[in-house]
């Protein structure tokens, strides 16, 4: 694992975004997986920033959002396809063909959740995966849990996540209980990962993901088997880790 200290959450966004970029920048067609929620923001604000002064151009990218929520369409201000066009995808020149966000009123999961697998096997796989990391160590929306978890898949969100999202949301009980996610395998097939980590709320998952066990019980510690993970920390998220770099 190659591990990133910054200073502060500024310097962890403008480093990601120069990684995204020098991806982009060898291999413009790169096929990107996507997270949402608060960590990505930034890295998101200095891609566009980079955009509107012309180096970097997204125009042939393909990506693929990690998760949705189940029962919320297109237009709910809280669903994460909503979330990538505000803060992201209005602002690029993205072409609206190469973007894949799981559809969260589906009518038929298993089906969504298998196309997705497929056209991610179309373009050839995932170049690199973008993650956040949850309070209780999940990836994308894959929870704690006896086994990690196969390919795409719906699941049942814990409470844990519902309370740490209901920050979006009026009250914890309009949260959706269900959404799809990418599973392990998933991620873990992706040819590079990079994860982002901000925050004391994050120290103890990242420090047991980095430091840890391999267990389904943590999911991101199962990051430890995979062959190019650079994980990017700002001080408040490493400062338990044994071995401050
Ligand atoms: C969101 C996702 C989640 C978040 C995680 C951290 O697409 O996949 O795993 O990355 O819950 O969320 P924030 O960044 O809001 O702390």
């Amino acid at each position: 694992m190659n591990i990133i200290l910054t200073k502060n959450y500024e310097e962890l966004c403008e480093i990601a975004a120069e990684r995204v970029v020098d991806i982009i920048k060898s291999k413009p067609n790169a096929v990107l997986g996507l997270p949402t929620g608060s960590t990505p923001l930034g890295l998101y604000n200095e891609l566009i920033k980079k955009y509107r002064e012309n180096e970097v151009s997204f125009e042939e990218i393909s990506t693929f959002n990690l998760d949705e929520y189940e029962g919320l369409d297109k237009n709910n201000p809280n669903s994460y396809y909503r979330f990538m066009f505000d803060n992201f995808f209005k602002n690029i020149d993205i072409n609206g063909k190469n973007i894949n966000i799981l559809n969260g009123i589906s009518d038929n999961s298993d089906f969504e959740c298998d196309e997705f697998e497929s056209k991610i096997k179309r373009v050839g796989g995932i170049d690199l995966i973008i993650l956040g990391l949850g309070v209780n160590g999940h990836i994308g929306f894959n929870e704690p849990s006896n086994f990690f978890s196969g390919n795409t898949f719906r699941v049942k969100l814990h409470k844990e996540t519902i309370v740490a999202n209901s920050r979006f949301f009026n009250s914890t009980d309009e949260v959706p209980k269900y959404a799809l996610t990418m599973g392990v395998k998933t991620i873990m097939q992706c040819k590079k990962v990079m994860v982002l980590v901000s925050g004391t709320s994050k120290a103890e998952a990242i420090k047991k993901a980095i430091e840890g066990e391999i267990t389904p019980q943590l999911p991101a510690s199962i990051l430890q088997l995979h062959k190019d993970v650079t994980i990017i920390l700002d001080s408040d998220a490493s400062h338990l880790l044994n071995n401050k770099l």
